[in-house]
């Protein structure tokens, strides 16, 4: 199976360095050295997950030439999802008019939209479905602590939707690799508002509703893991490090993206980066870097592309794909 059609969106917004400097203790040249974002979309108050999720469906759908009519199965990969239940999915199944249609939120933080390729491929390859929507959505912003300016100056909002549909062989899809280590949970989380902490006065008093970080251990862990996923996916395609014409990793730091690309041995022209514009968009920034490298004609038919992701959970994840349209 493969992807037959993309869609994107962000948000409406611009939140630029210079802003974020009116509101922390930082600066443009900070952000940038050590981060590489220049600005992130922000969505407005009143826009939530589904919102994003629901532009970038349609676009997806129209690329690929259908209607929600013809969806078996929508899959949305958030951790900002509208409301706990029902599923951000579901309530895109209905906006799009998707009546034939399972649909069900998938949670693997920034490697969401790779587990979510998995297991919506996984219908398609069985044949049990011929065409699955998977979106990775979020709204970070949403959840971002604006008095932190270890954490804030990262998170953008946007969405990111992939049709997926029967290809021909030895294109499309081609390996999927998938790794979670729960005993790092604790380096990355949002620690109210479920079952072990109820939302209460005192949680929200405490800004335990919020994203919690400790970026040094994230960012070690993800250097690694980043080259040992993509090698791992590259290897269970039967390709080599040189078949690999774009990588499009997830954007969450510049100096990750660049360690990873040099373990990896890839020359910068082969990494696709959108950090500098949109910030750490988490489960949907691997698929609005892809739908941006494809719709400007970098990524074209035959391509060998790796997607790699890590986050919170800890989870990752690496699929190696060859472009089919
Ligand atoms: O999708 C997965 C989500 N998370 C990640 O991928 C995050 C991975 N980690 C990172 O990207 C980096 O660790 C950060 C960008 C979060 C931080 O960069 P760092 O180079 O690891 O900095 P640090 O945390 O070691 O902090 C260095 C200094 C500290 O000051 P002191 O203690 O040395 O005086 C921080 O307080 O930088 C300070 N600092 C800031 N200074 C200005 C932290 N944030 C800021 C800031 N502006 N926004």
């Amino acid at each position: 199976m493969g992807i037959a059609g993309l869609g994107a969106a962000a948000g409406e917004d611009l939140l630029t360095n210079n802003d974020l400097e009116k509101m922390v203790d930082t600066s443009d040249e900070w952000i940038k050295t050590r981060t590489g974002i220049g600005a992130r979309h922000i969505t407005r108050p009143e826009t939530a997950t589904s919102d994003l999720a629901y532009q970038a469906a349609v676009e997806g759908l129209a690329d690929a030439g259908l209607t929600g009519a013809d969806l078996d199965l929508i899959i949305v990969c958030t951790v900002t999802p509208d409301m706990p239940f029902p599923s951000t999915a579901c309530l895109l199944q209905a906006r799009l008019g998707a009546t034939r249609a399972a649909a069900f939120d998938i949670e693997a933080a920034c490697s969401g939209f790779i587990y979510g390729l998995a297991v919506g491929g996984q219908f398609v390859a069985s044949r049990t479905y011929d065409t699955v929507l998977v979106i990775g959505a979020e709204t970070l912003t949403k959840i971002t602590d604006y008095t932190d300016r270890a954490t804030c100056v990262l998170f953008g909002d946007g969405a990111g939707a992939a049709v997926l549909r029967p290809v021909g062989e030895g294109e499309g899809i081609l390996s999927t690799v998938l790794g979670a280590d729960g005993s790092g949970g604790e380096l990355l989380m949002q620690p109210a508002g479920g079952s072990r902490l109820p939302a209460s006065h005192e949680t929200v008093d405490k800004r335990l509703h919020y994203i919690h970080m400790s970026g040094s251990d994230v960012f070690k862990f993800a250097v690694k893991v980043m080259g040992e996923a993509a090698d791992a996916a590259i290897e269970r395609a039967g390709l080599s490090r040189e078949d690999v014409d774009f990588l499009v990793p997830h954007q969450a730091n510049r100096r990750i993206i660049d360690a990873a690309a040099r373990r990896l041995g890839l020359p910068a022209d082969k990494v696709i980066v959108n950090i500098g514009e949109f910030g750490n968009m988490s489960s949907a920034s691997i698929p609005v870097a892809l739908h941006e490298a494809v719709r400007s004609g970098r990524i074209k038919r035959g391509d060998v592309v790796v997607l790699v992701a890590f986050g919170a959970g800890l989870t990752w994840g690496s699929t190696a794909l060859r472009w089919c349209r």
